[in-house]
């Protein structure tokens, strides 16, 4: 079944629509807490990470409110879920030591590139799916916001000159990550 044909499955069910929403939604908020992490560790405070940090907190509680247009039980989330961000964090600094490159502001960005470039193919499929069903719930606003974090993240890349390699291994580990995700639905 391809990716589309999976998310198409998901919608078409009420039940398991909701509850991939409040898994989105648990994705999102662990996105927060990653940024809030940082920014207590490292006194993170420039404007464009603050307004990014704002941007996932409401996009936790974005998709929230529409899982609750769909079920109201709360749902067990999943391992897949809890420990996607951390496992990529995990594997992105042991990359970035076995280069000899790991810093705070390395890490962020590289992670931060990853999981928006999976913003990018994942949000708008997801809408055209919702759209075809004539569906009232949207994420557009969340594509809006995910391209500007992308876009943000490629400025700061372009002055940093950070190996290709890194950016390859990482979205090629991200992907089982997604793989494994999806497959909890
Ligand atoms: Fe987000
Ligand atoms: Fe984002």
């Amino acid at each position: 079944m391809s990716f589309e044909q999976h998310i198409d499955q998901i919608t078409s069910d009420r039940h398991l629509h909701g509850r991939f929403l409040q898994h989105l939604s648990a994705l999102e908020k662990s996105g927060h807490q990653k940024l809030l992490r940082l920014k207590h560790r490292y006194a993170m405070s420039d404007e464009n990470f603050l307004s990014h940090l704002a941007d996932e907190a409401r996009h936790a509680a974005h998709l929230k409110k529409l899982s609750q247009t769909l079920i109201e039980a709360r749902e067990q989330i999943g391992l897949a879920t809890k420990n996607y961000l951390t496992k990529l964090e995990v594997f992105i600094l042991r990359e970035l030591r076995r280069r000899n490159l790991e810093s705070n502001e390395n890490c962020y960005v590289v992670l931060t590139y990853v999981i928006e470039q999976r913003a990018q193919k994942f949000y708008p499929t997801y809408e055209n799916i919702l759209a075809q069903k004539q569906s009232n719930l949207s994420v557009g606003k969340i594509i809006e916001d995910e391209s500007e974090h992308l876009a943000m993240m490629e400025s700061k890349m372009s002055s940093m000159h950070l190996p290709t390699s890194i950016l390859t291994d990482a979205a090629c580990f991200e992907e089982d990550l997604f793989r494994q995700f999806l497959a909890q639905f």
